[in-house]
């Protein structure tokens, strides 16, 4: 095919869709995407059932509309696959946080500590782990572990900070944060509450604890999105990446949906920059040009395959709890 290089003339949701089916690719986006990817997406969800989703395909591409992190697991897990992200560059302030020289280091200072993982790092810090976790399998995977067993939980503290207050379990916690959700100001959320009495806040456990202190549900995107499906009142308060809403709104047009504000009260420090990296004209020439393709080596593939084995086991186990969880005591409805 001649190379297209001005799309201004191109029907691109018409060619994503024939691209698709020419090479039976599936298009998997994350909640975080932009509303135009979520809608042509074959699937859409949170980093667990992404994972899922990737593993079991039957598909001969995957197209990842997401971050690099996400897109590296999917190729872990299906290494025969042709795995594509629109944009190489999506990567996360998260897995940036967290280099593998110094995980390596932290974790050889305590040997007798186990790594439980989030699945915002690299495919070295997972080969680096024992068992990953995402925000909807943590507390689950945390349950299953012995109770005299030491921990070091990387590399988001408030998740990790957050999962230790919840259930009573120390860690040592690396000090890693997600720059979107560090953005929220707890000022303007207090005047927004202010403005909406009764009105729920969700919060993604990415936020800081001065955050989840307003919190009436605390959980995963896909926990946040039941939340709001549930809820009997018509207003909710949404303090994480706010393209999630855009589920929300789909689902439920008459209800009224709010984004979290950040500092200055209208900022787009929530809007996460790796996430937006991902564009429908990008995810076209992906699909075309079967590039930027996701490669990794394959002693690496399968140290990092192993701590995504236990995760994926450890999440479907018939035992504990499933997501993090409306927190006991709180009322969650208005
Ligand atoms: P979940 O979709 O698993 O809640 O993760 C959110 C996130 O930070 C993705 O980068
Ligand atoms: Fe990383 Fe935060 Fe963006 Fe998720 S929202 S990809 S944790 S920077």
């Amino acid at each position: 095919m001649k190379p297209v290089t001005n799309l201004a003339g191109v029907d691109l949701r018409a060619e994503i869709d024939r691209l698709r089916k020419e090479r039976n690719a599936v298009i998997l986006a994350h909640y975080y995407q932009k509303p135009e990817i979520q809608d042509l997406a074959d699937f859409v969800g949170d980093s667990l059932d992404l994972s899922r989703k990737a593993q079991a395909t039957d598909a001969d591409v995957i197209a990842f509309c997401g971050v690099r992190f996400m897109a590296e697991t999917a190729k872990i897990l299906s290494p025969e696959k042709i795995v594509i992200l629109p944009d190489m560059d999506a990567g996360c302030s998260l897995e940036d946080s967290c280099q593998p020289d110094e995980f390596a280091a932290f974790r050889a200072a305590h040997p007798d500590h186990i790594a439980l993982t989030y699945i915002n790092c690299s495919a070295a810090v997972k080969a680096l782990s024992d068992v990953i976790v995402t925000s909807s399998s943590a507390e689950k995977i945390l349950a299953q572990l012995p109770a005299d067993q030491k921990i070091i939980f990387g590399p988001d503290r408030n998740l990790g900070g957050y999962l230790s207050r919840k259930t009573g379990r120390e860690m040592l916690v690396w000090p890693g944060v997600c720059i979107v959700h560090e953005a929220f100001s707890e000022t303007e959320l207090m005047k927004l509450k202010a403005q909406h009495p009764g009105a729920p806040v969700v919060a993604h456990p990415e936020c800081p604890p001065v955050i989840l202190d307003h919190a009436d549900y605390i959980g995963s995107t896909r926990g946040i999105l039941e939340y709001a499906m549930a809820m009997p009142g018509d207003t909710l308060i949404v303090a994480t990446e706010p393209h999630i809403i855009h589920q929300m709104e789909k689902a439920l047009p008459d209800k009224h949906f709010i984004g979290a504000p950040g500092a200055d009260g209208n900022c787009n420090c929530n809007i996460c920059p790796y996430m937006a990296m991902n564009t429908l004209e990008k995810l076209y020439l992906a699909l075309r040009d079967l590039t930027p393709r996701i490669e990794i080596e394959e002693g690496l593939r399968l140290k990092a395959k192993k701590s995504l084995d236990a995760m994926l086991a450890m999440a479907s186990a018939t035992v504990g709890q499933g997501d993090l969880g409306p927190r006991p005591g709180v009322v969650t409805g208005d």
